[in-house]
């Protein structure tokens, strides 16, 4: 096993809609279409679609979409052994609105997520133990989140975190303990309580959490590209120019991307060029999980040199 993905399974509803109904207004979009999400299950998809062998620990609920959520997971080859089903209780939902600007609006109902507790992480010790690396977003229990970071320090694997949706009520003690911090700038912001306007903002916020204890924060900057700062060293990788269609998911397809290359080869910068061109490629399709690239197509279009590295 590779890659452990702790984490979120959510069925995504997707409006494509040309403006949103103010209230009591009823009003026609042109388009719907329902897919898999979740960003767990996302980055779990993204890395599993690069070669990675992902496992993901999970929760589904016991309606008509938790069979399809357990099948989508198998047809991308990661393992369901710790993908349980919660009686009486709905899947994960979100409800997407994305506009002609291909802006969305994201609504979450947790249901099945929310009963992803620290003793399912237990009872998959042994397995977990044979991964090299874990992977953490912020849509089930925060204790879960807490008890997998400590699991990951105690058996040596790097924890990744992506503290998204973004919460208050983060427990910093234990976030200072993972390798790797993967916010977006509005993340980090909510998170440090600073201005996250210009590039040194970004670096000053994210040097916050190195000073504390935090080996690498990734921050993902969308058009202004990711910057990774950790001990003494700052890099920022520029975006690629896409024609944007639809953003859903593309800040998971960049960590489930990194992971898998992180994983093979340990080297940050070109898993971050890897994982730039991979989310880059995600946005100009609709969807979220149906919109990523294959390694091939993430292989030429990163391997035409449009991603310059700075120092
Ligand atoms: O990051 C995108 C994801 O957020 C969507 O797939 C949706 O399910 C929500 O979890
Ligand atoms: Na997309």
């Amino acid at each position: 096993m590779d890659i452990a993905v702790i984490g979120s399974n959510m069925v995504d509803l997707i409006s494509y809609i040309d403006k949103m109904p103010k209230e009591g207004e009823t009003l026609e979009a042109p388009e719907f279409e329902i897919g898999c999400g979740g960003k767990g299950a996302n980055q779990a998809v993204a890395a599993a679609k690069m070669g990675s062998k992902v496992m993901m620990v999970t929760k589904v609920g016991d309606d008509l979409f938790a069979d399809n959520t357990i099948r989508n997971l198998e047809n991308y080859g990661i393992d369901t052994e710790f993908t349980n089903k919660v009686l009486d209780t709905s899947s994960g939902v979100a409800p997407i609105f994305v506009d002609q600007d291909s802006k969305n609006r994201i609504l979450i109902i947790k249901g099945a997520n929310q009963h992803l507790l620290p003793e399912d992480v237990d009872k998959a010790t042994e397995k977990l133990k044979q991964c090299s690396l874990i992977v953490l977003q912020l849509e089930i229990p925060l204790e879960t989140i807490y008890q997998a970071i400590d699991f990951g320090n105690e058996y040596g694997i790097p924890v990744i975190l992506n503290p998204a949706p973004a919460s208050k009520n983060l427990d910093f003690s234990h976030i200072y303990k993972c390798d790797f911090f993967i916010p977006n700038e509005t993340e980090l912001e909510i998170l440090t309580g600073m201005p996250v306007d210009t590039v040194e903002q970004i670096k000053a916020a994210a040097g916050t959490l190195i000073d504390n204890g935090v080996k690498d924060v990734i921050v993902t900057m969308g058009s202004r590209g990711v910057m990774w700062v950790n001990k003494g060293e700052v890099h920022i990788v520029d975006s690629h120019k896409v024609a944007a269609i639809d953003t859903t998911g593309a800040g998971d397809a960049f960590i489930g991307c990194f992971a898998h290359y992180f994983v093979q080869n340990g080297d940050v910068l070109l898993a971050i060029n890897m994982a730039t061109a991979f989310a880059a490629l995600s946005v100009t399709k609709r969807g979220t999980q149906t919109s990523y690239p294959s390694v091939d197509e993430v292989e030429q279009f990163e391997g035409k040199g449009l991603n310059k590295i700075k120092g």
